[in-house]
């Protein structure tokens, strides 16, 4: 399979938030895509490109040193091979070029699949928050990752 990881435009709107509708169980509005978009300077927004179809998406905010993944996912169809750990590398080491130092994100605490990615990159539990997912109270586990090494 031969894809490519570029930056998400405006036109990636429609496949992007379908990827994100199907992946979570609270989606994030198509105004928060275009938000980020458009008009959030920290954001750094990618797609994994497929023949002109989009397979996997992130968006990541730079804020000072650290880069946060805000949401991420690949689409259904195209699960475990390979996908989000190539989108996950590119994501960290575009923002290791930039000056990130540090990575962090949240996970729901059922969410095993993307915790053992995230460990994968040396990610290791730095907190919890009791409750935080508002659909069913579950558990958001905190991730970060200290000296980004961009592998
Ligand atoms: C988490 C997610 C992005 C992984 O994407 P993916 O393209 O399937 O990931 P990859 O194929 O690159 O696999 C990365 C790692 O995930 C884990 N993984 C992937 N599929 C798995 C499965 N079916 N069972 C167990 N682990 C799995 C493995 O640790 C894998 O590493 P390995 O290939 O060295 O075994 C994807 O499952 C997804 O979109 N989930 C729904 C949205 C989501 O949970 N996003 C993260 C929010 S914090």
């Amino acid at each position: 399979m031969s894809y490519s990881i570029r930056k998400m435009t405006l036109a990636d709107l429609e496949q992007v938030v379908a990827i994100d509708q199907v992946s979570f169980s609270l989606p994030w509005p198509a105004r928060s895509f275009q938000f980020e978009l458009t008009d959030n300077p920290a954001s750094r927004c990618w797609v994994v490109d497929l023949d002109g179809r989009v397979v996997g998406m992130v968006v990541a905010w730079l804020i000072v040193d650290e880069i946060h993944i805000a949401t991420f996912a690949t689409h259904p169809d195209f699960l475990n091979q390979g996908i989000g750990k190539n989108l996950l590398a590119h994501t960290l080491k575009s923002a290791k070029e930039e000056g990130a130092l540090t990575s962090f994100l949240e996970v729901r605490e059922g969410n095993t699949v993307a915790q053992e990615m995230y460990r994968k990159f040396g990610f290791v539990e730095s907190g919890r928050r009791e409750g935080y997912y508002r659909d069913n109270d579950e558990t958001a586990i905190l991730m970060s990752l200290k000296n980004l090494s961009g592998e």
